[in-house]
Order: structure tokens, then sequence, then C-alpha cells
């Protein structure tokens, strides 16, 4: 069949590499399947899950149930990253040599605020066993401090998530200019909003901390950008549960932003397709000969106000209902197929 893509934009589909999906235990939040519809409603083709679930996935069983669910409704790749001590409790490492047959993903659990000792062992071991560590630092800048000092030394495979600081990006730049490997990220929100109490971890920085974020872009120390696409609901919103709904509306907040900010589509290609794709390795198995193709339409001249009412996502937490934004996602193609449709 033909596709009329006339006045449209065609981009490798997205990937994001930092989704709560709340599948098992919050199932009110969010479920692998709508999780999954949203994500491709916002032309992502391949989402990585978050641990946080409950039970937490720490073993093989919570591991095996998740993926055998999402085979279920497999129109999205999913990752599904487990936590690297049991429970999540950041004392006891889990079973590594088992949960690495199925991810080489893995959350740092808070183990680097609590116990720099093993937050080291951690480090050496993902060098040794070859897997990544996602690391959510909090207070950030002095944890992603001490993170770098102990990389340096290690040399693990470390990917610092959702950094918000001007103070944050400093510290980047300074490591990163040594040598010294590894990733970061910034989520749409934290390059489109600030000053705000509404409730997300991290919180809402400063202007100056937004102008530094779209500089660390521009030179290049910002290597992706992931959504942390946080579903709840309104009464755990009201209880003071962080986090926001995202993933649909992803693309037009990041395009908005680099649209006033004078960044090229392929910075946001890059970002938000191709450096995720080499976290995962799958930059070469994406070009295979033969691999049937992961894209996404775009309506670059669109613009409209989000509107969470229409999410497909259980959650429709976020501050940004009545915000205007530019670029609409109207097709979704993955493996070949069309798994969504404006
Ligand atoms: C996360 C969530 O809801 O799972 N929320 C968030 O604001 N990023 C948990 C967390 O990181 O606190
Ligand atoms: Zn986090
Ligand atoms: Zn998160």
């Amino acid at each position: 069949s033909v596709i009329n893509g006339k006045g449209l934009t065609l981009m490798p589909s997205f990937i994001d590499l930092h989704v709560h999906l709340r599948d098992p235990g919050y199932l009110y939040k969010e479920d692998l399947y709508t999780g999954q519809r949203a994500a491709l409603k916002g032309g992502f083709t391949h989402i990585c899950a978050m641990a946080n679930t409950n039970p937490v996935c720490d073993n093989k069983k919570t591991m095996e149930y998740i993926l055998n669910k999402h085979k279920k409704n497999n129109h999205c790749n999913l990752t599904q990253i487990s936590s690297i001590t049991k429970g999540l409790q950041g004392k006891e490492l889990i079973d590594l040599e088992e949960m690495l047959k199925y991810t080489k993903l893995f959350s740092d659990d808070g183990v680097n605020v609590d116990n720099e000792e093993l937050f080291e062992e951690v480090l050496k071991l993902s060098k040794e066993m070859y897997f990544t560590i996602l690391t959510h630092c909090e207070p950030e800048a002095e944890v992603i401090k001490r993170d770098l000092e102990l990389l340096e030394n290690t040399e693990g495979n470390l990917h610092i998530c959702h950094i918000s600081l001007k103070k944050s990006l400093n510290l980047i730049k300074k490591y990163k200019d040594k040598g010294i490997n590894f990733t970061c990220e910034v989520t749409p929100h934290h390059l489109f909003h600030w000053n705000d109490k509404y409730r997300v971890n991290p919180s809402f920085g400063k202007k100056e901390d937004v102008n530094a974020m779209i500089k660390g872009i521009k030179e290049g120390y910002i290597d992706i950008i992931a959504t942390d696409h946080a579903p709840h609901s309104e009464e755990d919103k009201l209880k003071g549960s962080p986090g926001i709904s995202g993933i649909e509306v992803a693309f037009s907040k990041v395009y908005t932003v680099f649209k006033e900010n004078n960044i090229s589509l392929n910075k946001l290609s890059e970002m938000m397709s191709y450096n995720p794709s080499r976290i995962l390795e799958l930059e070469e198995a994406l070009v295979e000969e033969g691999k049937r193709a992961d894209l996404v339409l775009v309506d670059l001249n669109q613009s409209y106000s989000v509107d969470s009412s229409t999410f497909i996502s259980k959650g429709k937490n976020t501050p940004f209902n009545g915000r205007r934004v530019w670029g609409k996602v109207m097709m979704t193609i993955r493996d070949g197929e069309i798994v969504y449709k404006d």
C-alpha cells in the first residue's frame, strides 16, 4: 500500500531508555498494554521499563512474567530493566548472572547514595560482566560528582538519568573533557519547564538550569533524551507521588524547544533514536540488510495544545495541559507495519 506523506517528515522512530510501566503491581496507573500503545502514539518503537514495579523486577520470575505478558501484545520493543539489589533496597546484590540473560540495563537503586563501597563494586562488575548502570542521583550534583570520581578509577559502564541542574552539567563537561566514558540523559519536561512546584523527580530547575541543558545539547555533552514517563492516578498525585505522564507528547515538547533554540532536527533524531540505539547496542541490527524499517512520520507544521484527557496512558498527570506545542506524530511504523496512525 502507498502512504501519502506529502508535507510530512519521515524519521527513524524513537527509542526511550527510561519509562515506568507499573506492571506488575500498579495496574491502575499503567500496564504493559496501555504503556506500549502510548509509546507508539508518541513515535517510539522501543522502550526500556524501570524496575520499580511490585514485586520489584529483581528476579527471573518477575522478569519472565513481564516479558511473557509483553509478548502477547508485541507491537513495541521492550527492554525490561533489572534492579541491581534485592527489592531496590540498596543492600544485597541480586543474581546478576541470571538477570544478565535478559537485560544489560540495571538501575542503581540508590546504592550510590548510601553505600559508596558497594557502588564501587557494582561499577567494577559492570565492566567485568558487561552491563550498564542507570543511575538516579539524589541529591543530584553531589552524587554525580562522587559517581564520576569512582568511575574514573573503575572504568565501569554508567548512564546518568535525568540531569536537571547547571551544576550537574558542569561536572559532566569536566569529566567528558577528561575523556571519561559515560552517557547522560535529559527529559523533555526538564527542557520545557522551570520554576514550578509540580512534583517530579528531579524537581524543576530554574531558567538558568534549563539554559544550561540547552547549551549542553548544543555542545554535545548530553547524549540522549528519555521521557521518564511516570504515570500516576489522580489520587496518588494528590498524595504526593512524583512524576509526569509524558511519552505521548515527548516529541512535541522536544521539537518545540529545539525549534525555539535553533537546534536541528538531525540533533533531535540523534538524541531520540541513534544515541539510545547505541546504548542498547542496536545500531548495527537496525541497518542490517533485509531489516524492515522502524519509522515515524511527523508533521512539523502542526501545533496543538496538550490535553491529557486524550492520552492513551492511564496516567493523565501533567502540568502541561493547555500548553501549545509544535510537531505532531502522524504515524509510527515498526518492523515495516503501521502500528499507530493519527
Ligand atoms: C518516578 C516514578 O513515578 O516511578 N517518579 C519520578 O518523578 N521520576 C519515581 C522517582 O524517580 O521518584
Ligand atoms: Zn529517577
Ligand atoms: Zn524514572
